[in-house]
C-alpha cells in the first residue's frame, strides 16, 4: 500500500485556500502541498511564500498537467466550481470541492458524473462533519443520549463576506443562504443520518445590505425530514460582532448545545486591542471572544486528513458530491419557498435555473 503523503494542489489563493493550506500543513504525514494556482498570480505567490508551496501557476489548467499532483482542492468562487472540478477530473486528479458544490443542480450532476467516469473521487468539503464538538454531539446522538431526535438547529451568522464576488449573485448564486445555509442544511442532513428531506420552508430578506447586493442577507429555513424530525437553519450576513456557528439538538430523551466560536473562546475585555479575536470580528477593543485552535475546532485538518486517506484507499468518503447535491436541491427548495411564501415538497428539481436565488427573486409574492 502507498504510504507516502498525497501530493495536493489548491485552485484559488484567497480565504478558503489559506484554510486549506494551513489545514494540510497540520497533517504533513497525509498531505504534501505541491502547488497553488490563482488567476491573480501575486496572491498565489503570497500564499506559496506563507506556506512554502514549491510551485505557483496563474492558470490552473497548466497546473493540472503536472503528473505529480494527485488531489486538487477547489477554493475558488462558486461560479467556477463545476468547470474546475470537471477539468481536474479529466486530468485524472481527485477533487475536493468547497461548498456550495456548484451554482446549479445540473452542474453538480455533471461534476459527479464526470468524476465517476474518470474514476476519481469527488469529495465535498463540508468541514462541519469533522468539527470535533459537532462530531461529539453526533456520537452521543448515535449512542441514544437524546432519545428520538425531533429537532436539530444550526446557525451560521456574521456581518457579511470579505470578497466582492459573494455579493454579486451572478457569481455566487445567492446570498447568506447560499453561502452559509449550505453548512446548516448539510449539518442537519448528516446529523439525522441522511434521512431524506421531505419539504423546505424558508423566509428571507435583504435587511441591511440592500445597497450592496440583490441577494438575501438573512434567512431562516425549516426542513422536514423523513421520520418526522425538523431541521432549523438560521443564516445571516446582518449579524454584528463577528462569526457565530452553533447548534442545538433536541430529542425526547435529552438535548445538547454546542457553540464552535464563543463557546471555545476566552471572554476578554481589552482597552487597547490585540491581534486577532475571531473570523470577521470588527475590533478587539472592549469585549471580545478570542478563539484558540480555530481551524482545528472547525475540523479543517481532520477533513483534509480524511480526504487524503480516502485517496490512499484507507477510508471511505464521509462527504461526497452526492451530499453536495442534496444540499443544492434543498437550497433550490428554500429559495422557491421564500419566493412563494409556502413550504415546497421534495423532490424539487426545476430545470433551467441559472442561479438558485432567482427562484426567490423571480417569484416573490
Ligand atoms: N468551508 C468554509 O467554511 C468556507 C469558508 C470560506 C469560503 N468557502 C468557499 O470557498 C470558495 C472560495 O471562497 P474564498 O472565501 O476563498 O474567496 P476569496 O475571494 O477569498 O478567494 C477566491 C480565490 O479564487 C481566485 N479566483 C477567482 N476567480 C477564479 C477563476 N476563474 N479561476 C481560478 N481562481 C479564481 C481568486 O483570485 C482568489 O484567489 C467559495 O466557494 C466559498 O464558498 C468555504
Amino acid at each position: 500500500m502507498n504510504t507516502t503523503p498525497v501530493k495536493a494542489a489548491i485552485v484559488g489563493a484567497g480565504f478558503a485556500a489559506d484554510l486549506h493550506a494551513a489545514a494540510m500543513q497540520l497533517v504533513p504525514d497525509q498531505l504534501q502541498l505541491a502547488a497553488v494556482a490563482s488567476r491573480t498570480e501575486a496572491h498565489a505567490r503570497e500564499l506559496a511564500g506563507k506556506y512554502g508551496i514549491p510551485k505557483v501557476f496563474a492558470d490552473y489548467r497548466e497546473m493540472l498537467r503536472d503528473p505529480e499532483i494527485e488531489l486538487v482542492t477547489i477554493a475558488a468562487p462558486n461560479f467556477v466550481h463545476a468547470q474546475v472540478a470537471i477539468d481536474c477530473a479529466r486530468a485524472g486528479k481527485h477533487v475536493v470541492c468547497e461548498k456550495p458544490l456548484a451554482m446549479t443542480i445540473e452542474e453538480g450532476e455533471e461534476m459527479i458524473d464526470v468524476c465517476r467516469r474518470q474514476g476519481v473521487l469527488l469529495l465535498y468539503a463540508e468541514e462541519l462533519f469533522f468539527a470535533p464538538k459537532y462530531v461529539k454531539a453526533k456520537e452521543m446522538a448515535d449512542q441514544g443520549a437524546f432519545g428520538k431526535i425531533f429537532q436539530v438547529k444550526q446557525s451560521e451568522k456574521h456581518f457579511g463576506p470579505h470578497s466582492d464576488w459573494f455579493w454579486d449573485v451572478e457569481r455566487s448564486g445567492g446570498g447568506a443562504l447560499m453561502d452559509l445555509g449550505c453548512h446548516g442544511i448539510a449539518f442537519c442532513y448528516w446529523f439525522l443520518n441522511r434521512a431524506p428531506i421531505r419539504s423546505v420552508y424558508c423566509q428571507m430578506d435583504t435587511l441591511v445590505h440592500g445597497g450592496k447586493t440583490r441577494g438575501e442577507d438573512n434567512a431562516i429555513c425549516i426542513l422536514e425530514f423523513e421520520g418526522g424530525a425538523v431541521g432549523v437553519v438560521e443564516n445571516s450576513w446582518s449579524r454584528r460582532g463577528g462569526m457565530d456557528d452553533s447548534i442545538e439538538v433536541y430529542g425526547d430523551g435529552g438535548l445538547t448545545y454546542a457553540d464552535l466560536l464563543m463557546g471555545n473562546a476566552l471572554p476578554t475585555y481589552s482597552e487597547h486591542g490585540f491581534g486577532y479575536a475571531v473570523e470577521k470580528a470588527p475590533s478587539t477593543q472592549g469585549w471580545s471572544w478570542p478563539v484558540f485552535e480555530e481551524i482545528w475546532n472547525y475540523g479543517f485538518p481532520q477533513e483534509m486528513r480524511h480526504f487524503a486517506r480516502c485517496v490512499r484507499g484507507k477510508e471511505t468518503p464521509l462527504s461526497t458530491g452526492q451530499d453536495g447535491l442534496v444540499v443544492m436541491e434543498a437550497l433550490y427548495a428554500a429559495y422557491a419557498a421564500a419566493g412563494q411564501g409556502r413550504k415546497v415538497a421534495l423532490p424539487f428539481r426545476p430545470a433551467g435555473v441559472k442561479r438558485p436565488v432567482d427562484l426567490w427573486l423571480n417569484s416573490r409574492t
